[in-house]
């Protein structure tokens, strides 16, 4: 098990960045898929979270070794407690690097700061604590699940629809996934804000891609015949798209909510690598995508441009609304008024595209398309700057994982694999990257998907 090796190398090393471990994902990981039919969106409501103590008696959650007999795996604390990050995120909010970055905040601890418990903890108002909760828990069972008062006692027997109408979040959704997710690894507008204050004190940079996010949580779940008859079909495809839409989507509402800092932008919406570049490095080149001329001020454009990538396939009349009104909200990102108004058009562009998707999943063949898309992208934009090649990374092996059965033959295969590892390779340092191995890696891949 190369994989679990290089999961475990990777949480006792904290500076390990995921994309790393993609290409060996990649490898391991090449599921066959069908199409998921978007399901009805829980309305979790508010319910007391009784706390992981609760989740993991042995007989429940906590049992050491998988159980043959059950339909779930109840070793899922132990897989959490173990490997899961997000078990030491309140952990994390005592270290070394939290100390700095509080002080230069200005905040009396990090522990006990809201703004940083909103994403390091399950941090649920005090009524809402039931008797075994723990914020020092971190990002646990229910933060992610909803809270189970109302399902605890009952789930065990219930149908899946019963728990999700007491209370159970419906993370298999992938639009319910995506939203849930995208609101700590993005932030949101409201109690899981992030600004460049914080990045500038000292928080690392947040990057996201809903489905190799999930692929490198240390799994606590399995995907098999069992679980497809309970939940419904899994479409990784599917996952990538709804991931980047609603990656969009919240993006597009930040923007229009967080305050101004004068005459400037939040910058947390920015390309990091648009401004923090040595001056030395001079290699502009137009891009006919973005339309922006040298010395531009960078939104980080990522999830927007692979939303068009995606929308091509969905709705070619739709990707070229999105298109045009990307090109006039990037070029006019210093005039408030103009910034406003595009962003809301382009939130309803986007929307429109999701409920497309909703009513109707990614196909293999779709699936195909939006892979040559991304590839075309990459080639021909390649220069767009270090964000953009990093999502592009993400997404290209996200979408070759979801169609591999209809992709490379085996002769191939091994090109391919290269491909993607060259590719991952020139994005792994934000620092440093290296336009020409990221193409390299690309035409790799695109050579081994000729037959
Ligand atoms: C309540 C906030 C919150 C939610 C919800 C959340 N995460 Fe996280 N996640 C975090 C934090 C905080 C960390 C960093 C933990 C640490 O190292 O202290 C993290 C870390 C991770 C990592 C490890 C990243 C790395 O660099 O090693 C992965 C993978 C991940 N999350 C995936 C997901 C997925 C998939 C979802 C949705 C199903 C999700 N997360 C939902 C807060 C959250
Ligand atoms: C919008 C949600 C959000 C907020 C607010 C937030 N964090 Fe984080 N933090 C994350 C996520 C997500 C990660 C993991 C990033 C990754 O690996 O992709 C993280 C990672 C970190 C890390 C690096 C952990 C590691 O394992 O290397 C530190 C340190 C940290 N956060 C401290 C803080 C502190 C201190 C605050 C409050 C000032 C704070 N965070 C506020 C979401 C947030
Ligand atoms: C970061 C978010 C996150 C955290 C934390 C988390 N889970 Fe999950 N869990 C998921 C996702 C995503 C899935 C897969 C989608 C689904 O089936 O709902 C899942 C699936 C499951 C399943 C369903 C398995 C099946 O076959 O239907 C169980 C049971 C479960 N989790 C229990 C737990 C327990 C217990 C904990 C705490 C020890 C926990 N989870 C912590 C996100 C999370
Ligand atoms: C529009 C330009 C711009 C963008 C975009 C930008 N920053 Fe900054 N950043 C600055 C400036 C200006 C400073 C302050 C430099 C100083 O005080 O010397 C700064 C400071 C920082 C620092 C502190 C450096 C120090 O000297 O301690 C960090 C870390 C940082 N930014 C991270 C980020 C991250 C992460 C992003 C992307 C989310 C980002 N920045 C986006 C302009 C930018």
């Amino acid at each position: 098990m190369y994989c679990l090796k290089r999961f475990l190398l990777k949480f006792t090393k904290a500076s390990t960045r995921p994309l790393e471990l993609l290409a060996v994902t990649m490898l391991l990981m090449f599921l066959t898929t069908s199409a998921v039919n978007s399901q009805e969106r829980s309305n979790a409501q508010s319910s007391k979270h009784l706390g992981v103590a609760s989740c993991a008696t042995s007989t429940c959650h906590g049992s050491t070794v998988p159980f043959a007999e059950s339909n779930v795996l109840q070793n899922e604390f132990r897989t959490w407690n173990e490997q899961d990050p997000h078990a030491r995120a309140y952990q994390t909010l005592l270290s070394r690097e939290s100390k700095s970055i509080a002080r230069k905040l200005g905040l009396a601890s990090a522990e006990t700061a809201e703004v940083c418990l909103g994403c390091h903890a399950d941090n649920v108002p005090t009524e809402e604590h039931g008797e075994e909760f723990e914020l020092s828990d971190g990002v646990s069972c229910e933060a992610c699940h909803g809270g189970a008062e109302n399902y605890v006692q009952s789930h065990t027997n219930a149908t899946h629809k019963e728990n999700l109408d007491t209370g159970l979040r419906e993370t298999e959704n992938p639009t319910v996934r995506a939203e849930l997710c995208v609101s700590c690894h993005i932030g949101n507008d409201s109690d899981r804000k992030i600004t460049h204050t914080i990045m500038g004190a000292g928080h690392p940079r947040l990057s996201f891609e809903l489905n190799t996010f999930s692929s490198i949580q240390p799994a606590h779940y399995q995907v098999d015949d069992d679980y497809i008859n309970r939940k419904g079909p899994h479409n990784e495809l599917q996952i990538w798209a709804i991931g980047q839409l609603v990656a969009s989507e919240q993006l597009l509402t930040n923007i229009k909510e967080f305050p101004r800092s004068g005459l400037f932008p939040e910058l947390v919406h920015m390309d990091c690598l648009g401004c923090h570049q040595p001056m030395s490095k001079v290699d502009w080149a137009p891009n006919p995508l973005t339309n922006l001329s040298a010395g531009s001020l960078r939104y980080n454009d990522a999830h927007l441009i692979m939303s068009y990538q995606l929308a091509k396939t969905v709705s070619p009349s739709l990707a070229n609304e999105i298109l045009s009104n990307t090109q006039a909200f990037l070029n006019n990102g210093v005039s408030p008024n103009d910034t406003d108004k595009l962003a809301s058009k382009l939130l309803q562009n986007i929307q429109l595209v999701r409920s497309a998707l909703e009513r109707a999943p990614l196909s293999q063949d779709q699936g195909t398309a939006i892979l040559n898309a991304l590839i075309s992208n990459g080639l021909s934009a390649s220069h767009q700057g270090y964000a953009s090649a990093e999502q592009s990374a993400m997404a290209i092996n996200s979408v070759l994982r979801a169609i591999s059965s209809s992709t490379a033959n085996s002769d191939n295969k091994q090109t391919l694999l290269t491909g993607v590892e060259t590719m991952f390779e020139g994005v792994k340092d934000p620092e440093r990257y290296r336009a020409d191995v990221f193409v390299l890696g690309l035409r790799k891949i695109q050579t081994s998907l000729v037959r």
